[in-house]
């Protein structure tokens, strides 16, 4: 019978100093992949079990799960109906986590779902069936999340075009805490005023010019100034236990910046090699300071994206 497996990584959107505009898809340093996996086979009918640590959180009707709701957008897009296919949803994110939940299931079943069919679609078409289901699980539709988790690597929004990937210096670690915490992402943008100030939006223009130029010039000085989010993080901040005394521990053991992962309660720093596991042990003694456990991973960019599983654990 055929079947094949798909998986998509764990993201960080809003990377730091870019709001709905930079993200990033990260893999743990130990080799261990995290995320999501759908495996899809032939059926009589069209059916969804969910298995994994974090099943148990996803909806109960099936008809409500992003997979088959991903599942409908692509047919749609392709104008050819799908076979009968059993989907099996591996739920490796916990959801409302700010690690790109829901961008996963969406990216597993959209990159599953174009190598069933031999690829119909186009990249483009692709992320842009995985932007508007992502859409439907957070109420505004963004691609800074999906799209990393779709293509891999650090990527810019552009205003046209495809995402654009950053170059990511090599020796820099991605440290990603997992507090036991839920926040959905719809309840996290209803914080975030209509408005920003004019001193605010040059600010934050000039500081994202800024993050991009460093990672271009790999100056890591500038690049230090420039890993804060002066537009959501200040509002978000409060809507998370222990945010602030994780933040300010990673700093304190040495981490270039740390904010928000996504829309939260996830949080990610970027810190030296050397430094990736002091400023690990910060992240879980910030969030534990305010009695919330919070699970860390030392993690590099995941250059990859969503891919079909052949011979990976
Ligand atoms: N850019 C999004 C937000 C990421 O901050 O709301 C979460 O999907």
């Amino acid at each position: 019978m055929r079947r094949l497996t798909a998986f998509a990584p764990a993201g960080i959107g809003n990377f730091a100093a870019g709001f709905d505009v930079l993200g990033a898809a990260v893999a743990p340093e130990d080799g261990s992949l995290w995320g999501d996996r759908l495996e899809i086979c032939e059926a009589a009918e069209t059916r969804l079990t969910c298995t994994g640590p974090y099943a148990h959180r996803l909806p109960d009707n099936p008809a409500d799960n992003l997979v088959l709701r991903t599942r409908d957008l692509f047919e749609e897009a392709t104008g050819r109906p799908l076979p009968p296919l059993a989907f099996t949803l591996t739920k490796g994110l916990p959801v409302c986590s700010g690690l790109g939940s829901s961008a996963a299931s969406v990216a597993a079943t959209a990159r599953a779902l174009n190598a069933w069919c031999d690829d119909p679609l186009s990249p483009a078409d692709l992320l842009a069936v995985a932007g508007c289901a992502e859409s439907l699980a957070s109420g505004a539709l963004h691609l800074d999340n999906v799209a990393p988790c779709l293509l891999g690597g650090l990527l810019l929004i552009a205003p046209q075009g495809p995402p654009r990937a950053l170059p990511f210096p090599a020796d820099l670690r991605i440290v990603v805490a997992s507090p036991e915490l839920e926040l959905a992402t719809r309840k996290a943008r209803q914080v975030l005023p209509k408005h920003v100030p004019l001193h605010l939006a040059v600010e934050h223009a000039q500081n994202l010019a800024a993050f991009v130029l460093a990672l271009q010039a790999d100056d890591e000085a500038l690049l230090a100034t420039t890993l804060r989010d002066l537009v959501a993080e200040p509002w978000r901040a409060g809507l998370v236990p222990g945010f602030r005394e994780a933040q300010r521990g990673a700093l304190d053991a040495g981490a270039l910046g740390a904010s928000l992962s996504g829309a939260g309660p996830g949080v990610f720093a970027v810190a030296r090699q050397e430094k990736a596991p002091a400023v690990a042990a910060a992240l879980e003694a910030g969030f534990l300071s305010t009695g919330v456990a919070a699970a860390v991973r030392i993690c590099r960019l995941d250059t990859r994206g969503a891919r079909i599983l052949e011979g990976e654990p």
